[in-house]
């Protein structure tokens, strides 16, 4: 593996390369193995949600090895009032078939005052139920009010869409959070699937003997702090996405990139769900 590895606030490191599970369910057994073999292979962070009702299936695929991985949750802003987020936990834990979670977060902006939500979270931490928490789909404004917050600068993440065609965030929100030095987790890397058959994409995959897909998760973890979670749904795609770890791309590459997909030159709201 080229990339280093991401370390946060608490000293907790991951690999940049972790894996996504919304939309599983309808092949469980073979995305439970797909799930599996990307843990053998180091793809220990494992996103999932209360909403992608997928926790029960992270829960089994993870249970012969629960103390090595990652577990990423979310809890819908529907219910991340004070009381609302404690039980919200509980249950994904319950689902889940553990004891803690590692990282949970606050799935988007919803109307419940994020003091509520953090004052939980900074409670559910200190019980040992979340190990860390994070916001999900906030830009750099409302990142400002976390920080602000009592325990705010406890926030260890902020999941947010980044890939070739979305790349807002390269403006203002990847310069704040290195200045907070903040990993940050991008969803959605391949564009749920649509853009390997980009003709830029497929030359830099031939000049590397490599796919487009792989070509897309070495752009994402390209910079350091950033982690990409695709989901992969089979073995054969966990396997493939996993050699992107070996792959550094040249000035070249990145130059012909930034010609079919150019970076932001000015604010761009951030995009998302
Ligand atoms: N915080 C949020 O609001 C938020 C929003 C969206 C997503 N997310 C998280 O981010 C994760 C990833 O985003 P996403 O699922 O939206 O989209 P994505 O990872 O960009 O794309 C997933 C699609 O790519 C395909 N794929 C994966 N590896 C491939 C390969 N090697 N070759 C060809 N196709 C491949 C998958 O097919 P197969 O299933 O057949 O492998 C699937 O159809 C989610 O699963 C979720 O955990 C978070």
């Amino acid at each position: 593996m080229k990339q280093p590895l991401i370390i946060f606030r608490n000293g907790q490191q991951v690999c940049p390369l972790g894996q996504g599970t919304y939309q599983m369910g309808r092949r469980r057994s073979e995305e439970i193995q797909a799930l599996r073999r990307g843990i053998s292979l180091g793809l220990t962070l494992i996103d999932t949600a209360e909403m992608y009702g997928t926790e029960d299936l992270v829960g089994e695929a993870v249970r012969h090895c629960r103390d090595e991985v990652f577990l990423v949750s979310k809890v819908l802003p529907s219910h991340a009032s004070y009381e609302g987020t404690k039980r919200a936990c509980e249950q994904s834990l319950r689902r889940l078939g553990t004891d803690y979670i590692d990282l949970y977060l606050l799935h988007w902006i919803g109307h419940h005052p994020f003091s509520e939500t953090v004052r939980a979270f900074a409670e559910l931490q200190q019980e040992g139920k979340i190990r860390q928490w994070g916001m999900s789909n906030l830009d750099v404004a409302d990142m400002e009010r976390i920080l602000a917050l009592p325990h705010g600068t406890d926030c260890a993440t902020n999941q947010v869409l980044y890939n070739l065609q979305d790349r807002g965030i390269e403006y203002d929100l990847i310069p704040w959070s290195e200045r907070h030095t903040m990993p940050l987790m991008a969803y959605t890397p391949l564009g749920e699937g649509r853009l390997r058959h980009h003709e830029t994409l497929v030359r830099i995959a031939e000049r590397h003997h490599a796919t487009p897909t792989q070509i897309m998760l070495a752009w994402t973890m390209r910079t350091p702090g950033i982690i990409a979670i695709p989901k992969a749904g089979s073995v054969a795609h966990v396997e493939e996405n996993t050699r992107s770890l070996d792959l550094t791309l040249t000035a070249e590459d990145l130059r012909e990139i930034d010609a079919a997909f150019p970076a932001p030159i000015q604010k761009i709201p951030l995009a998302g769900w």
